[in-house]
């Protein structure tokens, strides 16, 4: 890698695997988007946060909604502020360029510094919306004809893209992105990923909160499996309740704070209820 191309090195706060960050610095070498996929929680939109730090860039988040047009990241024009103006206004409503109001792309492309540019959850719009940027992203340039005017980066962001795979995306994106997928931590990599947000715990709390997080993900049929997020606010209310750490496998506190759903529960208790009651202490070990 020249030693011009800016490296990313990690940061304090997140804990990055080689793979990922080899991907990071190689998506930054080659100018391409990095797309990230993996479970919820498992820190997609953390590492553009991450990255921004490291580099020491600002971070521009674009959050894509079910709703959401490739239009809105280029530039809107606010033809209904424009006729207010016409009416009531005193202003100059000749001039158009004031109600050109830039997106994030837009935002991104005219930053005075390079910036890193989160395409946060490009799965929920729909599927016309990543073929639309394709353009925009590879030239990073776009025309806005009310105005005649070429918006060109003046230097290309750094784009990190995340999806929670509810969608395929079109191929046609994907020839364009470096691909990463962020696999579940391991036991060793989810300990420390913890001790960043709780760095001084109790052994035996950590040790037996974890054995339990990972039994209950071996749960057959529960929908929503408890992440990395679930587990970290988990950890708190445990520490917060004065659990001991002995009753934690038997009772289960605080679960709602790790199944979100009422099925779940419902399914986790059966098969509970099936295989002896709660109060088992080995109960959950038949989840190995
Ligand atoms: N590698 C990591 N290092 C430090 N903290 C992490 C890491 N991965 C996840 N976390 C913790 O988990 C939380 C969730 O991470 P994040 O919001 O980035 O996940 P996500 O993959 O974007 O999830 P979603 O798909 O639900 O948006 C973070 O706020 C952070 O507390
Ligand atoms: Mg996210």
């Amino acid at each position: 890698m020249s030693a011009s191309v800016k490296a990313y090195g990690g940061s304090s706060g997140y804990i990055v695997s080689d793979e990922l960050r080899n991907s990071v610095n190689i998506a930054i070498a080659l100018q391409k988007p990095l797309l990230i996929k993996g479970e919820p929680g498992t820190g997609k939109t953390m590492l553009a946060q991450s990255i921004a730090e490291a580099l020491n860039m600002d971070l521009i988040i674009w959050n894509i909604k079910s709703t959401t047009k490739a239009q809105e990241g280029l530039y809107v024009y606010d033809t209904v502020q424009r006729l207010y103006d016409s009416q009531f206004g005193d202003g100059d409503v000749g001039n158009i360029k004031k109600y050109i109001k830039l997106g994030k792309l837009g935002e991104a492309f005219l930053a005075p510094k390079q910036v890193v540019l989160l395409i946060d959850e490009i799965d929920k719009a729909d599927l016309e919306f990543p073929n639309d940027l394709l353009w925009e992203l590879d030239q990073m340039s776009f025309y806005i004809p009310e105005t005649k005017e070429t918006i060109t980066a003046k230097q290309r962001p750094i784009v990190i893209i995340t999806s929670n795979a509810e969608k395929e995306l079109p191929d046609a994106f994907l020839r364009r992105c470096i691909f990463h997928y962020i696999a579940f931590p391991d036991p060793d990599t989810m300990e420390s990923i913890i001790s960043v947000h709780h760095p001084k715990l109790e052994k035996k709390l950590l040790e037996q909160a974890m054995e339990t997080f990972y039994l209950l993900r071996n749960v057959p049929d529960i929908q929503k499996k408890p992440s990395t997020s679930e587990l970290i606010d988990w950890l708190q209310a445990l520490v917060v309740g004065g659990v001991n750490p002995n009753r934690i496998k038997k009772d289960l506190p605080f679960l709602g704070v790790l199944l979100k759903k009422n099925e779940d529960l419902d399914t986790l208790l059966q098969q509970l209820q099936g295989k002896g009651s709660t109060k088992n202490p080995g109960v959950l070990g038949r989840f190995r």
